[in-house]
């Protein structure tokens, strides 16, 4: 961790008595809003205090995502429409932080392209803000550090968005290479945090009333392979599962090449576990996923799934799935309608293949047509609508124990919060119980969430 406090005590100087505001926006996966969150932390130090309003910030930082080509041009639209904003108030600073960055040819683009952007901050340099920040306060007009610190920021107070719900992120980057995937190329190998570590800030989080916690890590189940007298993933379970309080545990995301037998028993075994799982499956054609070195085929996967429902037959998986993948067929297709039928998920995250540059599938032919790939995403969802209707009755007459989460975006008067198994379920109820578990009675079931009425 870079030592930061003179740096920050020089800010401090510069800011002196006047008031200074930050806009923090994060793209993407919950590991990079925990990243934002990071950031904000550095910048709380340096004075900062926190707006949604663009107009009125001193600092904006934007924190990408660069999963795929939407997400990429997004950030774009928005740098280019900021440019404005620069204008009328030349002494604002407009980084650009994330994933987007690490790519070289992103950073020169950005650098080129966008001149209102003064700096740019990489994944893992997170901890270089606060000098990027001053040779901008001193009127540099550009600076950027992409390099690799390997730091995990141990020492930065988090700004957490919300006061019940907690992420942890556990290990940083990905030794897969799924040959459709970027985040290896922009978050670097696998690096996993001291197990001490996580368990204290855990402990910590729970003693200030936290009630989840959610371990972070683009394969949490790989967890610890890279430490020497470190623990596994279901080890660190279990010692997590230790800790007093009430409170819910729940990870992602999970590879089903690593999901073993010793995981799904830590699951069922540990009591503040939640009994669901995110089970990315990608196609349910065992040829794509060899294309997409997955390293797992079809019949693998429903063996771990087998395991499961032995042990529970309506256990709640979800999993993420590519559409039109470079020449999928209409056979790799059908065999992913065929293999959600059979899953019964209570969720899908689908999406519709993303050409990424430099990833090895970006050069596989593909003659698959978009309309094509835009008919195969509504079929997708369709029978997964149909699929949910069904099976989330299942749940009518159960009582669901729920985290409140919020206000029902269209019911007056009710709430919504997240199951243990992770469905959404709404029922009415007084703000107050927001951040608080309760007991629902379940009386109807939708294709998207179950709703019923407090009985605790
Ligand atoms: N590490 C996690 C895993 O392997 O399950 C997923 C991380 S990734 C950020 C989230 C999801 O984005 C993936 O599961 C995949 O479905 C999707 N994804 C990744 N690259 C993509 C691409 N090039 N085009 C479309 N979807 C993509
Ligand atoms: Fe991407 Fe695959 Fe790594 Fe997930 S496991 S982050 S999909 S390379
Ligand atoms: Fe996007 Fe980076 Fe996450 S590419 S999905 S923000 S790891």
């Amino acid at each position: 961790m870079k030592d930061n406090t003179a740096v920050i005590n020089e800010i401090r100087q510069i800011f002196g008595d006047s008031e200074k505001y930050a806009y923090v926006r994060s793209f993407g996966c919950q590991l990079n809003v925990s990243d934002g969150e990071k950031i904000k932390g550095l910048l709380r130090k340096m004075g900062y205090s926190f707006t949604d309003d663009e107009n009125k910030a001193d600092l904006i930082i934007l924190n990408t995502c660069a999963v795929r080509e939407s997400a990429e041009d997004r950030v774009f639209g928005i740098v280019g429409s900021m440019k404005k904003l620069k204008e009328t108030k030349p002494s604002l600073i407009i980084g650009v932080a994330g994933c987007m960055t690490a790519q070289e040819h992103i950073a020169e683009k950005i650098k080129k392209s966008y001149p209102q952007v003064e700096i740019v901050l990489g994944t893992s340099a997170i901890s270089a803000l606060p000098s990027l920040l001053l040779e901008s306060l001193k009127g540099k007009k550009f600076s950027a550090d992409i390099s690799e610190y390997d730091d995990f920021s141990e020492a930065v107070e988090q700004v957490r968005e919300s006061n019940f719900k907690a992420s942890v992120p556990i290990m940083f980057g990905c030794n897969n290479f799924c040959t459709y995937c970027i985040v290896p190329y922009v978050r670097g190998r696998e690096r996993s945090r001291d197990p001490e570590d996580i368990i204290k800030e855990v402990r910590e989080l729970v003693s200030s009333g936290y009630k989840e916690i959610m371990l972070l890590g683009q394969n949490v189940n790989s967890y610890g392979k890279d430490l020497k007298d470190g623990l596994s993933f279901p080890q660190l379970l279990r010692e997590l599962d230790k800790i007093e309080g009430e409170f819910i545990i729940r990870f992602m995301s999970s590879h089903p090449k690593d999901a073993s037998r010793e995981l799904i028993d830590a699951i069922f075994e540990c009591e503040k576990v939640a009994k669901h799982l995110h089970l990315p499956v990608q196609s349910g054609s065992s040829d794509v996923l060899k294309r997409m070195n997955r390293n797992y085929t079809v019949e693998k996967y429903l063996e771990t799934v087998d395991y499961i429902y032995s042990k529970a037959p309506d256990f709640s998986l979800t999993t993420d799935l590519i559409v039109g993948f470079p020449d999928e067929s209409d056979e790799d297709f059908n065999a992913t309608l065929e293999l959600i039928k059979k899953v019964r998920y209570d969720n899908i995250y689908s999406f519709i293949y993303s050409k990424r540059s430099g990833t090895k599938a970006a050069a596989m032919p593909d003659a698959i047509s978009d309309e094509t790939k835009s008919k195969r995403m509504r079929t997708l969802l369709e029978t997964q609508r149909e699929i949910s209707s069904e099976h989330y009755k299942r749940f009518i007459g159960r009582t669901m124990r729920v985290l409140v989460d919020d206000h029902a975006k269209k019911r007056e008067g009710y709430l919504t919060g997240k199951s243990n198994e992770f469905i959404i379920v709404e029922f009415e109820g007084d703000a107050s119980l927001i951040g608080q578990f309760v007991d629902v009675k379940i009386t109807d079931a939708m294709n998207w969430a179950v709703a019923g009425h407090i009985i605790k």
